[in-house]
């Protein structure tokens, strides 16, 4: 049974094909919207297409840091359909010391990480304000809370979308608009399957549940915060990592 009602919705979900927007998506399908997945692999998007097998599925090949593309694709998008929904999802990790971070790895996080959400929600929000009905999920995550070394450039962005997602929220609230923030643990996908087996059990050790969370606990808290039940919160983050941070 799906709890939650879509329909009639239109949702953009950046980073798409694949870890939580795959599960966001197919959690939006159920629910009744028309989605759009956005992703720069063009191959795991079509994967994704075929899987999901849904005539409301679209995509486009887009990458979240190319900042006109992202203009150009929403204005496209924006002739046929309205974006009720936006999830910024696309993330990169570019893990270095401080000491030995390049400035392409810091640029790149906070190009893709931050700034596609700055330009992003503002070439979609102008036509949420018209229709005085939007919503607006960033992912950000536990370590942009807590820190975490050889993560300043992950944590910088993550950190920021909080800050970015207050701000927001309280210019667009009077517009039918709310904006939250969803800051996952660990939670296992293609990000966190690459992790060394040693630092994989620490962390472990620090998660009360006792567990890596699954993409679809992320995809109901998302699901959850788009739609009616959820429309007088704005400017929350909503944690989902099994307790870590009471630790
Ligand atoms: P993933 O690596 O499994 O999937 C990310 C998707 O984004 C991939 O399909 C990738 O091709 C796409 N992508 C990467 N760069 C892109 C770009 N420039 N433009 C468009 N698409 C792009 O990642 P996962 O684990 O599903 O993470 C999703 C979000 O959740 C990210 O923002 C990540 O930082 C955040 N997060 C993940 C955690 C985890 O434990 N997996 C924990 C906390 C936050």
């Amino acid at each position: 049974m799906n709890q939650f009602d879509l329909k009639n919705r239109t949702a953009l979900i950046t980073g798409g094909a694949q870890g939580f927007g795959f599960d966001i998506a197919k959690k939006f399908l159920n629910s009744g919207a028309n989605v759009i997945i956005w992703d720069i692999d063009e191959k795991e998007l079509q994967n994704a297409v075929k899987k999901i097998n849904n005539s409301k599925l679209s995509y486009n090949v887009a990458d979240v840091s190319n900042f006109e593309k992202i203009n150009q694709t929403v204005f496209e998008i924006n002739k046929k359909t309205n974006i009720d929904i936006l999830i910024n999802n696309a993330g990169i990790t570019k893990d270095a010391l401080l000491m030995k971070m390049k400035d392409e790895d810091w640029n790149e996080v906070i190009d893709t990480n931050l700034k596609s959400v700055f330009k992003l929600s503002q070439s979609v929000i102008r036509k949420m304000i018209k229709n005085k009905y939007g919503r607006i999920i960033n992912i950000s995550s536990v370590v942009g809370h807590t820190g975490n070394p050889g993560q300043s450039n992950y944590t910088a962005a993550k950190a920021g979308i909080s800050g970015f997602t207050k701000s927001l929220a309280q210019e667009v609230g009077s517009r039918g608009i709310t904006v939250n923030c969803v800051a996952p643990g660990f939670i296992d996908t293609d990000m966190t399957r690459s992790l060394p087996d040693d630092y994989k059990n620490q962390l472990l050790g620090n998660i009360p549940l006792g567990r890596l969370g699954n993409p679809v606990d992320i995809a109901n808290a998302v699901a959850f915060l788009v739609s009616n039940k959820a429309s007088y919160i704005t400017g929350e983050t909503i944690h989902i990592n099994g307790g870590m941070l009471m630790i």
